[in-house]
């Protein structure tokens, strides 16, 4: 099963729904039939003039049906419970609030809609010499009801981030060629510095995962009463990547927590 099967697999496509995110690699687009609308935090011609700069092909990237700008996600849309499914492929990883990022997205959803998420492996990308992160981070967020990235998240991303010669992602947790920083420290110090003083949103991976660092994170929100969507399927990660369905009827296998944090630290142990 390629990629987009794997994010498809709980999906109708004449059903309603909604594409966070989708840019310049959407998974459901309308011009293939997808009953679809999309949420960006940049309008099409935005996005094209951002990933054009990146030497990214433009051709696949959709008119936005609505461009966020910190409210609720259905405030933005103005409607409640009128998704069938909700695809965000590497996007959750972005959003400065990932607990009102999950609730938003359970609001919009009909009470049997699915979220399927496809999400990047931090062993895998230029995330790689980054901590995982773990709950407190995520809730106190949350609690902060941040709407954009702290100065600190800011300064971890800049002064870490990674490619291994021009890639940003790669098929294996570690290979032969060397990583090389992304940013020089004048640059990361500068962005720091731009997002303390003028408090603007810079697009960039707020959270780190591995695939069970990740499962545990849901079934922990879950069990704490702090979001409403459950584990529905699982895939583990190949190439940069891992999925996940979530809805708000669990379904599939359940691991102890003693099991997903045993699981989490084989895979953190495959990576050094
Ligand atoms: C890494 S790209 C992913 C593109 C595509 N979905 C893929 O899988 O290759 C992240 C996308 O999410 C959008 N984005 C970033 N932060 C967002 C947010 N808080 N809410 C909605 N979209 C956001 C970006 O503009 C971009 O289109």
């Amino acid at each position: 099963m390629n990629r987009k099967h794997l994010i498809l697999r709980h999906i109708n496509p004449q059903d309603p729904g909604l594409e966070i995110g989708p840019s310049h690699n959407p998974i459901a687009p309308k011009r293939e039939g997808f009953n679809v609308q999309i949420i960006d935090h940049l309008s099409r011609e935005a996005l094209v003039d951002k990933y054009r700069a990146h030497g990214l092909n433009t051709d696949k990237i959709e008119p936005v049906d609505f461009i966020w700008n910190g409210e609720s996600y259905p405030d933005l849309v103005g409607r409640h419970h009128c998704y069938r499914w909700i695809i965000a492929s590497h996007v959750i990883e972005h959003t400065p609030d990932l607990i009102r990022f999950l609730n938003d997205c359970a609001m919009l959803l009909q009470e049997d809609g699915i979220l399927s998420l496809a999400i990047p492996d931090k062993r895998c990308c230029f995330d790689y010499y980054r901590p995982i992160t773990g709950l407190g981070k995520i809730i106190d967020a949350h609690l902060q009801r941040c709407q954009i990235h702290t100065p600190g998240t800011v300064a971890e991303y800049y002064l870490n981030v990674v490619s291994q010669g021009d890639a940003i992602a790669w098929d294996h947790p570690i290979n032969a060629h060397p990583l090389q920083a992304n940013h020089t420290f004048e640059e990361a110090s500068s962005y720091w510095r731009t997002v303390l003083s003028e408090k603007i949103y810079l697009d960039l991976h707020s959270w780190c995962f591995v695939p069970h660092s990740f499962r545990l994170m849901v079934q922990d929100l879950y069990d704490l009463g702090l979001i409403q969507l459950q584990e529905v399927d699982f895939h583990p990660t190949e190439g940069c990547e891992f999925f996940m369905t979530l809805g708000r009827r669990r379904s599939g296998a359940t691991k102890s927590r003693q099991e997903l944090l045993e699981a989490m630290q084989a895979e953190l142990r495959e990576a050094v």
